[in-house]
């Protein structure tokens, strides 16, 4: 039996993801597709828990599984749906948030940032139990996500503890899958906090679907700092570190070849090449995100949550036994 694994990813904004996504969570998740069964979800429950815009929500949703499409998500290969087709997900979150600890979710990192922004609903208190149903609906041992998603992956694996012992084995330990290099892209316009979709300036990050020209100047603007060579090291150059781990990424090249390409070379000639292995990385997504039509997408991912529904109430059947919400 192949081992299982899950991972989300949340259409925020008009749904469109950047590279940090890409090198911190998705590239992994196009590479389980070889060795794993794969379940990959929009999860666009957890979206709904800061204030949005339905209409723009809409097309959201259809902008990021088309990128999942486009990065190789391979859907006769991975279960491929959105959150909100199946149901189950919203069944189990309830059964876990009854053995949660409130304190436990108030002191999530996420939270406390989003609470400001996002207003303090109850949505977004619960939103970690949510994503801890998302991952034990499968049964799944393993999660690829960028390592801000820790503390998320900790209280999952601590309501495993508690359910398995309060009601009985039921649920797999899951481990979380973080690439070495590039676990947390950086903003390029403050090396010190990371790349986010929802930072006011699009110059902070680059789009998958961003054009050859916009990523040229995005990468030309980046932040660095005062001095003349290139080097890796995070504590005094962490905006040329992050440059260096993105053409990394994009190259296959070590960092440590990589550095010796480009020490003297100034950072002119650095970002421009830095800017080409991005543009040409993003070349094949950005033109087969454009070619798929919204109308297929949806299909496809109604196949999915029809599969997925089917699986889901099986996992069901036993978890309900064992809490008590069965007649045998
Ligand atoms: P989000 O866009 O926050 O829903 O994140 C989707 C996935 O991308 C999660 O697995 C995150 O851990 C990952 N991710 C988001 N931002 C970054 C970043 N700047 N660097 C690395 N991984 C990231
Ligand atoms: N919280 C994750 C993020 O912000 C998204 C997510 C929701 C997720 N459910 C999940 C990731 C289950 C992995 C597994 O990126």
């Amino acid at each position: 039996m192949r081992k299982r694994v899950f991972s989300g990813i949340q259409p925020t904004g008009n749904g469109h993801l950047h590279i940090g996504n890409l090198v911190g969570a998705l590239r992994n998740w196009v590479a389980m597709q070889d060795d794993y069964e794969c379940i990959y979800c929009v999860v666009d429950l957890h979206a709904m828990t800061v204030p949005y815009d339905p209409d723009t929500f809409r097309q959201a949703r259809i902008n990021t599984a088309k990128s999942l499409l486009a990065v190789g998500i391979d859907p006769a290969r991975s279960l491929l749906y959105y959150q909100s087709q199946v149901p189950q997900h919203a069944e189990l979150s309830w059964i876990l948030s009854t053995i949660t600890s409130i304190g436990q979710l108030e002191r999530m990192t996420q939270y406390k940032e989003k609470q400001d922004k996002a207003g303090q609903n109850l949505g977004l208190l619960a939103y970690p139990v949510l994503m801890a149903a998302d991952i034990l609906l499968h049964k799944v041992h393993y999660v690829p996500v960028g390592d801000d998603q820790t503390q998320h992956l900790e209280l999952t694996r601590d309501l495993v503890e508690r359910f398995n012992s309060r009601f009985g084995e039921e649920f797999p330990l899951p481990e979380r899958i973080t690439p070495e290099i590039g676990a947390r892209v950086m903003s390029l316009q403050d090396p010190t906090s990371k790349m986010s979709k929802s930072d006011p300036n699009p110059a902070s990050y680059i789009l998958l679907v961003d054009e050859p020209d916009v990523i040229r100047r995005k990468v030309r603007s980046a932040v660095t700092d005062s001095e003349r060579y290139v080097a890796y090291d995070w504590e005094k150059k962490p905006g040329i570190s992050n440059l260096l781990e993105l053409m990394a990424f994009f190259t296959g090249r070590s960092i440590d070849d990589l550095v010796e390409t480009y020490h003297d070379s100034g950072y002119a000639a650095f970002k421009d090449a830095v800017a080409e292995a991005i543009v040409e990385g993003l070349t094949p997504i950005r033109q087969t995100f454009k070619a798929l039509d919204d109308d297929e997408v949806a299909r496809v991912l109604q196949k999915g949550a029809l599969d997925a529904r089917q699986r889901a109430e099986q996992e069901m059947i036993s978890v309900r036994k064992k809490v008590g919400l069965s007649a045998s």
